[in-house]
């Protein structure tokens, strides 16, 4: 009987530890500002962990906007991003679309485990002020049909402002997307939640709110999907202090429904959306999209030109193409006078 009870004892125990370890898996934390358990996590995991791998406070831009007054609140502009062959790209255009906006500060997430300091070095170049973040999305996301896209990024951003923002206005710029400069003066005085028309969406070609008598009383919008808020990610901005107030908000990993639960996690109602944009008549921001065309394989001699070397090897380490000696790659060469020659320097007779 004891032998019974013993057993049935070590049979709950080990159910109790083996529901909590499953228990603790599936909880989604977050720790900002340290990088230590990043290797430690198991595969197939669910947590998240976000590291701030820079952070400068400081405008050190050389030509600041005439109007960079610093009463004006502060936009926080958020930046989902990943390692692709295109990312600095794109990086390069926001950044200097960006550079012509007064009071913002820059928060970039990278999708990325690592933090990469070539990222450090260009959000450096613009001077603006800026947070980077590696925010990797949890393993078990990545495997879904439909995987929730800059979600981890987003809500390590989110976790930031909380920690070290009070008051300002933020918004979800995705790194591919173009941007007027007329929407950031549109959206700096959002009280609660400012709305806005999003070009190039669905099969419309706009996503945007439907306004009668200065109100949003609906929405235009190709995919419903049982949405009360059927809004682009581009299509909206929200006050900090708002935010704040609404501890509990949080973007969900589901891919499609990631606006509108957030707005919804916002408590947020019809009335007290705020649109801008000229009542919503215009298009500030185009849900552009980049052709991603697959990484190519160079096989490159190993005595070229320095130029060359030094051009193709930065290339290498932002990830846009890869090269060898050895490699099956595709096979370069130099065109002199328009006839192709080898690229190997002591071959290219007059030149060396
Ligand atoms: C649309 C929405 O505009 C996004 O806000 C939304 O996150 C996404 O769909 C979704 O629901 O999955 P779309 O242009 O289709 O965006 O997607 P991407 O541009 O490929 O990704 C959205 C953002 O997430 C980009 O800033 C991108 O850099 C980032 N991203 C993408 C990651 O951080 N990790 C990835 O693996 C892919
Ligand atoms: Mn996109």
């Amino acid at each position: 009987m004891r032998r019974l009870q013993n057993v049935c004892l070590t049979v709950a125990v080990t159910a109790l530890v083996v529901s909590y370890a499953a228990w603790s898996s599936l909880t989604a934390t977050t720790t900002l500002g340290t990088s230590s358990s990043a290797s430690r996590l198991p595969l197939g995991d669910l947590r998240e962990h976000s590291t701030v791998c820079h952070a400068s406070l400081q405008d050190q831009r050389t030509f600041l906007p005439s109007n960079n007054d610093s009463s004006l609140p502060t936009i926080f502009f958020i930046t989902p991003t990943y390692p692709r062959r295109e990312q600095f790209a794109e990086l390069t255009r926001l950044g200097q679309t960006l550079m012509h906006v007064p009071s913002l500060h820059w928060i970039v997430a990278d999708d990325n485990p690592e933090c990469n300091p070539f990222l450090t070095e260009i959000f450096q170049k613009f001077g603006l002020p800026f947070t980077h973040i590696s925010s990797p999305m949890p393993s078990n996301y990545r495997k879904r049909y439909f995987v929730p896209r800059g979600v981890s990024n987003r809500r390590a951003a989110l976790k930031w402002i909380k920690a070290n923002a009070a008051s300002g206005v933020f918004y979800f710029g995705d790194d591919d997307n173009t941007f007027d400069l007329t929407l950031f003066s549109e959206i700096r005085d959002t009280k609660i939640v400012s709305m806005f028309p999003v070009g190039l969406i669905g099969e419309f070609g706009v996503s945007a709110p439907i306004i009668e008598g200065g109100k949003v009383v609906g929405f235009f919008d190709s995919w419903p999907a049982d949405r009360k808020f059927p809004v682009d990610m581009a299509g909206f901005a929200v006050s900090v202090e708002y935010l704040l107030q609404h501890p509990n908000a949080t973007m969900p990993y589901k891919a499609g429904h990631e606006e509108d639960q957030f707005l919804k996690s916002l408590d947020l109602k019809m009335s007290d959306i705020e649109p801008k944009a000229n009542n919503c008549t215009k298009v500030l921001v185009w849900h552009t999209q980049t052709v991603k065309k697959p990484k190519h394989n160079l096989k490159v001699p190993e005595s070229i030109f320095s130029n060359l070397r030094t051009l193709l090897e930065k290339l290498v380490s932002l990830g846009v193409v890869q090269m060898g000696a050895e490699v099956s790659g595709k096979e370069v060469y130099m065109v002199v006078d328009g006839h192709k020659n080898e690229v190997t320097k002591r071959q290219v007779l007059g030149l060396s």
